[in-house]
């Protein structure tokens, strides 16, 4: 077990290094067994959420090679195996090796899959999706099972969700015919995702649209792919750059897919610019209180409400944050009104009256974002602040600890 303890207060200056996008590779590693070769992803994040699906590989037979950021996997001495719950349950994304090995081997056997507990998060548009694929789905108590002889392409419909988009496009590449995802989600990790599966040869039109056109295809080749810039992490350290920032240079990010986080900042009239690769921040007193309601992509980011939570403490003035996507994702608000802030829950929203001053308290990483909220809280609170359960946040942010010491901040990981 580990505790992060930061010493608040002091100002960090200098540049952080985005990594690559947790919910692209999370999508990606398991893509690549869809092709009867090998693939090479480059920028992968070093985080434990890409260790489990490596895990997974390896258990499915995969050959992988890790040189830096660079993995290649060799899917040709892959088999068909039962996904068993002490590996299912590492991470929510172990769910797209249903997609791959339902496309694959037209069956999969999986254990239900693990993850944040931030809201109910049913599956059951994967599911719905695979059986409109031509496939019958049974669950006995932890577990499901989905087959079929043959894939056959259909309409599907998945109402914005990341997952079931990624899913069904992995399920959908060697379906006979033609499949159309209609409200496909439209994050740039699926447009990721779609282009490393088009790098195999797979047909697929409708690329950043929320309708994906997939013409099946007989068999996916040797391919090789980037992962794009992670947009959450690099939008939790623009809000630690308006929070306590000097001259912070958040970079190798695409600031177009922080585009929602930058309107509200510069709404808030924060101290932030804006070039090809990065982002400047810097502090600025008194900055305007906001508005903001969480939306599927391009809106705002429900991976960032947690971060911004904190921020919205610190401004001249009440904030309100409205929850659209999950209903639970609040864990973090007991912890920073412990630290001294003013939040209260209705329904879900967030009204944060500010601004309060943050004082360091022991608290809990509940989850990946509010753990991160924590850690931005941390930064700017006066005193010590000590969190523990990092887990949950060394699942999706690269070297954190690292990255923040080295612009300044008095950060540190230890056992306990
Ligand atoms: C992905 C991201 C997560 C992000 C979320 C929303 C990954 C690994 N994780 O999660 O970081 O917070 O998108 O941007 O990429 N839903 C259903 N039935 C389903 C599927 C989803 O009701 O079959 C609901 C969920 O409970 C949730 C909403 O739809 O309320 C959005 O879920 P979804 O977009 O699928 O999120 P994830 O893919 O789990």
């Amino acid at each position: 077990m580990k505790k992060i303890k930061i010493e608040g207060g002091h100002p960090i200056h200098g540049k952080i290094v985005v990594s690559g996008a947790k919910n692209s590779a999370v999508a990606l590693l398991p893509a690549a067994i869809l092709c009867n070769g090998i693939v090479t992803i480059d920028n992968v994040p070093k985080i434990s959420d890409i260790d489990a699906i490596k895990e997974i590989l390896t258990y499915l037979g995969a050959k992988i090679e890790c040189e830096k950021d660079k993995i290649t996997i060799d899917s040709r001495t892959i088999q068909n195996r039962a996904i068993p719950e002490s590996l299912a349950k590492k991470l929510r994304a172990s769910y797209y090796f249903m997609g791959a090995l339902l496309g694959k081997f037209r069956k999969t056997e999986m254990s239900f899959p693990g993850g944040c507990s931030i809201g109910a998060r049913p599956i059951d548009l994967h599911l719905k999706g695979f059986e409109n694929l031509g496939a019958t789905v049974s669950s006995n108590e932890n577990q499901y099972l989905v087959e079929t002889p043959k894939l056959m392409g259909a309409d599907l419909y998945v109402r914005h969700s990341v997952g079931a988009t990624v899913n069904l496009l992995l399920s959908s590449v060697f379906a006979e015919g033609t499949t159309t995802i209609h409200d496909a989600a439209k994050e740039p990790e699926i447009t990721n995702v779609v282009e490393l599966l088009q790098n195999m040869g797979a047909n697929i039109r409708g690329k950043g649209t929320d309708t994906l056109i997939i013409d099946g295809v007989t068999k996916l080749h040797s391919a090789s792919i980037s992962v794009i810039p992670d947009r959450i992490e690099a939008g939790t350290y623009v809000i630690a750059g308006v929070l306590c920032g000097n001259q912070l240079e958040i970079t190798n990010i695409i600031p177009e897919h922080l585009n929602s986080l930058i309107e509200i900042l510069q709404k808030m009239e924060a101290d932030i610019t804006i070039l090809k690769n990065s982002i400047i921040v810097s502090k600025k007193e008194n900055l305007l209180p906001a508005n903001i309601k969480t939306e599927v992509y391009p809106g705002f980011p429900t991976d960032l409400q947690q971060p911004m939570t904190t921020l919205l403490t610190t401004v001249s003035g009440s904030s309100t944050l409205e929850e659209t996507i999950y209903e639970n994702r609040f864990k973090h608000v007991s912890y920073l009104n412990q630290m001294g802030a003013s939040i209260t829950i209705q329904d879900k929203k967030l009204t944060i009256a500010a601004p309060t001053e943050l004082i360091g308290r022991e608290v809990v990483a509940t989850d990946l974002r509010a753990g991160a909220s924590l850690v931005l809280a941390g930064l700017t609170a006066m005193g010590e602040t000590s969190i523990t359960e990092v887990e949950h946040i060394l699942r999706g942010y690269e070297n954190i600890i690292e990255k923040l010491k080295n612009v300044g901040a008095k950060i540190k990981l230890e056992e306990i």
